[in-house]
């Protein structure tokens, strides 16, 4: 955990954030042992805005690796961030027993599984 905190602080250096002025870096570990990391990357149409969570599971996905097992979001924020809904939704496609570690730049951490920030995710409408 401690490297992959390393990894998203690193990531969060390189968010685009000129809108919010809030900055985030997410590492995201695979089950093979490699590490991928997002930030968030904002659009002046605000909607269009990548959370970094997203962010890393994309980058993963295009990648090769579809199965996750840690992610780590890093914060600079009070408290530590918890993944937004649509994140939430994207994390669990891939990963329904995602470890998910919030910390925040002062260390203090908060952890759930996806499962538990995303009791019932969209499932099974297409067939
Ligand atoms: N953001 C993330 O990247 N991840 C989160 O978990 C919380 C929100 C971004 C979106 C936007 O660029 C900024 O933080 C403020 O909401």
């Amino acid at each position: 955990v401690e490297a992959l905190v390393q990894s998203a602080t690193r990531a969060r250096e390189q968010a685009y954030a000129p809108y919010s002025g809030f900055a985030v870096g997410a590492a995201l570990l695979t089950d093979g042992g490699d590490v991928f990391v997002g930030a968030n990357v904002e659009n002046l149409s605000f909607g269009l805005t990548n959370c970094a969570e997203r962010s890393c599971v994309f980058s993963a996905v295009t990648a090769g690796a579809r199965q996750f097992v840690a992610l780590v979001i890093v914060t600079d924020s009070s408290e530590p961030v918890v993944p937004c809904g649509a994140c939430r939704q994207v994390l669990a496609e891939f990963a329904p027993d995602l470890r998910v570690i919030c910390q925040n730049t002062s260390g203090a951490t908060a952890e759930y599984t996806i499962a538990e920030l995303l009791p019932r995710p969209q499932q099974g409408i297409l067939a």
